[in-house]
């Protein structure tokens, strides 16, 4: 019997690349344009409800995709922008998502691995200021993403310098991509609904990222005052 290689993924094969606050990513030598993105154990009961600290939201574990709500939340952000390119091959300022599959940490959302010209994961811009390497074409390539972002009329409801990740590869311009945190967090989906409610809200975004990139630039000590196209 043929089995399908995505019937099941054994992520005892797989190597823990990295983590967020609520999901693990893994990656695989063999297959060096995706992750497998799960959610983090410590972030979902033995029932895939989700486990909800604050006392005044603790409805939302009861809630239908209980800890999967972010994928559902990112897959519609995805589905909405994919459907704007059929038929083109477009580069994308969000991961593409490739699929689901099933895995001994439960279900895997399977995403494009956003990596460096040598094949490293790409650095997020939080790392690229800690290492001191921030500089003009990085600010470039974020604004391009918020420009790109409001003519695509894409949510975004999580903003800090982790979820935007550099990457240089060797195809094309480098980029700015966000990895995270798209989606929409009102329930009456007030910003994919308006597109001038979510043009205010990306232009708050972006000041606001502009000012946490001020921030850690300070603490790391570089100076960043410089740079072209930071709002005031
Ligand atoms: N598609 C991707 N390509 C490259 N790196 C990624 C990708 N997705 C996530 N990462 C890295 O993994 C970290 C955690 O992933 P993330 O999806 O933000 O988890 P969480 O939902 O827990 O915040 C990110 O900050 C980023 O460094
Ligand atoms: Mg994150």
């Amino acid at each position: 019997m043929t089995q399908f290689v995505l019937d099941f993924v054994d992520l005892e094969q797989w190597r823990l690349a990295g983590h967020g606050a609520s999901r693990n990513l893994f990656e695989n030598r063999m297959y060096p344009d995706i992750l497998i993105k799960t959610v983090k154990p410590s972030a979902q009961t033995a029932g895939g409800n989700r486990k909800v600290k604050s006392r005044i939201y603790f409805f939302k574990k009861w809630r239908r995709f209980g800890a999967y709500m972010v994928f559902r939340r990112e897959l519609e952000e995805y589905l909405n922008l994919a459907r704007k390119f059929g038929g083109e091959r477009k580069k994308l300022p969000i991961a593409k998502i490739f699929g689901f599959v099933q895995t001994s940490q439960g279900l895997g959302m399977i995403v494009e691995r956003v990596a460096s010209r040598d094949g490293s994961l790409a650095p997020t811009l939080r790392r690229i200021i800690q290492e001191r390497r921030f500089e003009q074409k990085h600010l470039d390539a974020l604004n391009e993403f918020f420009r790109e972002a409001t003519r695509f009329h894409i949510v975004l409801m999580d903003c800090n310098l982790g979820n935007f990740v550099w990457s240089d590869a060797q195809d094309g311009d480098p980029r700015v991509i966000c990895v995270d945190g798209t989606g929409e967090k009102s329930p009456v989906g007030l910003y994919a609904t308006s597109n001038l409610l979510n043009r205010i809200k990306l232009r708050r975004y972006q000041a606001r990222l502009h000012g946490q990139i001020r921030k850690q630039a300070e603490t790391a000590g570089i100076n960043v005052s410089s740079l072209i196209g930071m709002s005031t």
